[in-house]
């Protein structure tokens, strides 16, 4: 299916993104833990957030869906053995379930797309074997994942490359082991896994030592089955930064996005748009279990930055994005330290850079990063996303801000991440 986006002058109104799809995966999942059925509410569509939903039932946990409320659980993890779980593109999915499977008496084979099948699962196969789970994977190093889980005993582990995943998989591992679990993250990473345990009752320290910040679990027994629970998922800033992004670069207009996560540690993509100029006021509202509020953008010229390594785990998602606004931006914008951007649905190093030079822009692609000449006058092409989701929708952006409509190849593949951002656009472009 291809798509084009042709430019907009303004982009003015109220707007409430779709739910967050790390936080949705994660109460998805603590909900299949829970004692007692567990209401969620604000879950987004999308193909990523229903591989977990679709494990969880192939799993025999109770979900029931109606609309974005979904109501979960009610057996505390008490699953059986199972083979052909199908985590779809969905590596979140696959490398938490993974960690929560590792922890349960039983035989499990976790597989995805063709994209997933793709991406490295030997960064979670190694802490889960070294708590005592048999972890066997394809070429030692992809998906399929096929687990046999029990007996865990808790380990400390360094993660080699800060992963919020990797974290989140040892953790949900760690709440079933016997003994203390730490994770040491030399680079702090979205810690929705660890906020949500702690909301739920489970004793989570959290300190800092030499090689980074600590997480750990000291007292697991007990921990399962969790609480039940109800929550409202908070809007996705990652999706949400697309429209920012595109009423920033507008000429008029005013967007306010209400209800959107705020965690500090995935906003990193607020900071460094400010850091380029740009109009952005962040209202925070309410906290519990995350943080969420409002965010106003209003029409900015933006000047280059540099992303270095630590800043990169704070918006690892939002990145491409950053490098259409960069390419608007007046200057050389460098980012450096995201060589894991290689590793994700696709290469989006090599994909953005090719992207944005179909479109006209000056880009030079490094091993970990991209530098970016701007601005440049951009559009009048058909760009292919090569089936990344992401990578579709800031292609949509330099469209909608561009001197010239951008054509999307394959533009079916946003859905996986916002189905529903052609509608949410319509409702705000002028
Ligand atoms: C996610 C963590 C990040 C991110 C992904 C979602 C999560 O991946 O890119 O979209 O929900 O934990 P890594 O843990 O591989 O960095």
């Amino acid at each position: 299916l291809e798509k084009t986006f042709s430019p907009v002058r303004s982009i003015r109104g109220t707007y409430t993104p779709p739910g967050d799809k790390s936080i949705a995966h994660r109460a998805l999942l603590l909900g299949a833990m829970a004692a007692g059925r567990c209401s969620i509410f604000g879950v987004p569509g999308g193909d990523a957030v229903a591989g977990t939903a679709d494990c969880l039932a192939g799993l025999g946990v109770e979900i029931e869906k109606d609309g974005s409320r979904f109501e979960v659980g009610g057996k505390g993890w008490e699953v059986a053995s199972r083979a052909g779980l199908d985590a779809r593109n969905s590596a979140t999915t696959m490398r938490l379930l993974a960690g929560a499977l590792a922890g349960r008496d039983g035989k499990y084979v976790l597989s995805g797309d063709r994209f997933l099948s793709r991406r490295p699962m030997d960064r979670v196969a190694e802490p889960l074997r070294e708590m005592g789970a048999e972890v066997e994977l394809a070429s030692g190093r992809f998906p399929p994942v096929a687990i046999t889980g029990g007996g865990l005993t808790g380990i400390r582990y360094e993660l080699p490359v800060p992963s919020a995943q990797v974290k989140s998989a040892i953790l949900l591992a760690g709440l079933q082991a016997a003994g203390r679990t730490e994770v040491v993250e030399p680079q702090p990473t979205r810690d929705h896994t660890e906020r949500m345990l702690e909301w739920l009752g489970v004793a989570i320290e959290r300190t800092s030592g030499p090689a980074g910040a600590v997480i750990a679990i000291s007292e697991p027994a007990g921990c399962l089955p969790l609480p039940k629970f109800e929550m409202k998922i908070p809007g996705d800033l990652s999706s949400a930064a697309f429209l920012i992004v595109a009423a920033l670069l507008a000429s008029e207009g005013e967007l306010r996005v209400t209800g959107v996560g705020l965690n500090p540690t995935r906003d990193g993509v607020i900071e460094i748009l400010r850091s380029m100029g740009a109009d952005l006021e962040k209202i925070a509202e309410t906290q519990e279990p995350e943080p969420a509020g409002t965010i106003v953008a209003r029409p900015s010229s933006l000047h280059a930055t540099d992303i270095d390594a630590e800043m990169v785990p704070r918006t690892i998602d939002e990145l491409p994005l950053l490098a259409v606004a960069a390419a608007f931006a007046e200057g050389r914008t460098t980012i450096s330290g995201a060589s894991e951007l290689r590793v994700k649905e696709s290469d989006r190093i090599a994909g953005t850079a090719q992207g944005l030079r179909a479109l006209g822009a000056t880009v030079e692609e490094t091993e970990d990063g991209l530098v970016i000449d701007g601005p440049c006058k951009l559009g009048g092409a058909t760009v292919d996303p090569k089936g990344d989701h992401r990578l579709a929708l800031c292609f949509a952006i330099a469209g909608l801000c561009g001197d010239a409509p951008v054509t999307i190849a394959g533009w079916e593949s946003s859905s996986v991440s916002y189905p529903e951002f052609e509608a949410d656009l319509a409702a705000v472009a002028g």
